[in-house]
């Protein structure tokens, strides 16, 4: 039996004082918030709401050592509603907190105990990429297993997932990228996935649109395409949340989690190097069904031909996030074969929506073509 649901409700706001006023966050509640977001969007209106910063419990993407960092500096103290104000990473921090017990995180995400909810939860993304405020999946580095691991478990859904599009002015261009090109993943490997339903991809075909048609447009007239249009980017970032909570990310997240772990390539980028890759790997095991539908959906909003779409795509991305071959991160070559035991091992949940199987040697031989090409 295939499924779709949406469970957080969804509250379109235009501006932070909107949200501040519907929300008051304020003493009893827990916020999660970097300090450049407080500074840039917030000055001093949280009241006396216990405000958390991660940065300040460790460098780059959430590990399970921040998240132990922070229950320590709660010391125990009780809290009612969970706020998160952020990018993926801070929101998907947010979710564990909203729980009756979190630690210790690595047992919790081996599902050595259950996760139950206990908090209301409120979720407000400050990117438009991860769709985190929509799905019931956390994703946290594990540095004693060496990955990154995906948690999906209903208790990890928001009640309320707010879209404020005044929080994504003056996002860095590379924030930008990277969290845009991961929506437009979300929508594509949501669409190939075994387990889509006509309703996900409604849902992953909006999103897929949108970006498409944002990133054309920042090509041709640069920043001011782009805040033109941060509303409707951040509207295909929640779709694209909502197709691929639903139906799944696949073999180009999978591949991804490893280098993001080993050499902190933000998130959106890791999945930009794999990207074509792992859609040509498909293409050459079976070129049909779903994967032929979303060539030439890709090749209609490019308007080109059906051979050169993917790789006029690919040339798109790279103007809005260039990337390096993964021997430019930093990557040797004698870890391709650890990277690849990684996805095989601990990547299960996400290798099972790949469009077609792809075997520990097809896993190691994109990785090898990427070592050298981008
Ligand atoms: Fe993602």
């Amino acid at each position: 039996m295939k499924t779709f649901q949406v469970v957080p409700e969804i509250c379109m706001l235009s501006t932070v004082d909107e949200f501040l006023k519907e929300f008051a966050p304020g003493e009893n509640d827990l916020v999660f918030a970097s300090r450049g977001t407080q500074k840039r969007h917030l000055g001093g209106k949280l009241g006396a709401a216990t405000v958390i910063d991660y940065r300040e419990y460790g460098q780059g993407e959430p590990t399970d050592l921040m998240v132990e960092g922070i229950v320590a500096a709660l010391g125990g103290k009780t809290y009612d509603r969970v706020f998160a104000i952020g990018g993926g990473t801070i929101l998907d921090v947010a979710k564990l907190f909203a729980l009756e017990q979190l630690s210790p995180v690595t047992d919790l995400y081996q599902k050595k105990f259950p996760a139950k909810k206990a908090h209301p939860l409120i979720l407000v993304p400050t990117t438009c990429g991860t769709g985190s405020e929509v799905t019931n999946i956390s994703i946290l580095e594990l540095t004693k297993l060496g990955t990154k691991m995906g948690l999906a478990d209903a208790a990890l859904y928001a009640d309320q997932a707010v879209l404020v599009p005044e929080l994504l002015k003056g996002l860095p261009d590379r924030v930008f990228g990277a969290s845009a090109i991961d929506a437009l993943i979300h929508s594509v490997e949501s669409y190939t996935s075994p387990k889509s339903t006509p309703f996900s991809r409604t849902f992953s075909l909006r999103a897929m649109d949108a970006i498409i048609a944002g990133f054309l447009a920042i090509e041709k007239d640069g920043l001011a395409a782009r805040e033109a249009r941060q509303g409707t980017f951040l509207l295909a970032s929640t779709y694209a949340g909502i197709a691929f909570g639903n139906a799944g990310c696949a073999a180009v997240h999978a591949l991804s989690y490893p280098l993001g772990a080993a050499q902190h390539v933000p998130h959106g980028e890791a999945n930009a190097v794999m990207f074509a890759a792992v859609y040509e790997a498909y293409k050459k095991k079976r070129y049909d069904g779903r994967l032929a539908e979303l060539m030439q959906h890709i090749t209609t909003l490019l308007g080109t031909s059906e051979d050169d779409a993917f790789p006029q795509l690919m040339a798109l991305l790279d103007k809005i996030l260039p990337k390096k071959p993964l021997a430019g991160y930093g990557v040797k070559e004698a870890d391709l074969k650890d990277y690849t035991d990684i996805v095989m091992t601990k990547q299960g949940r996400l290798m099972a929506n790949n469009y077609v199987e792809l075997t520990e040697d097809d896993v190691l031989g994109i990785y090898q073509k990427l070592y050298h090409q981008s």
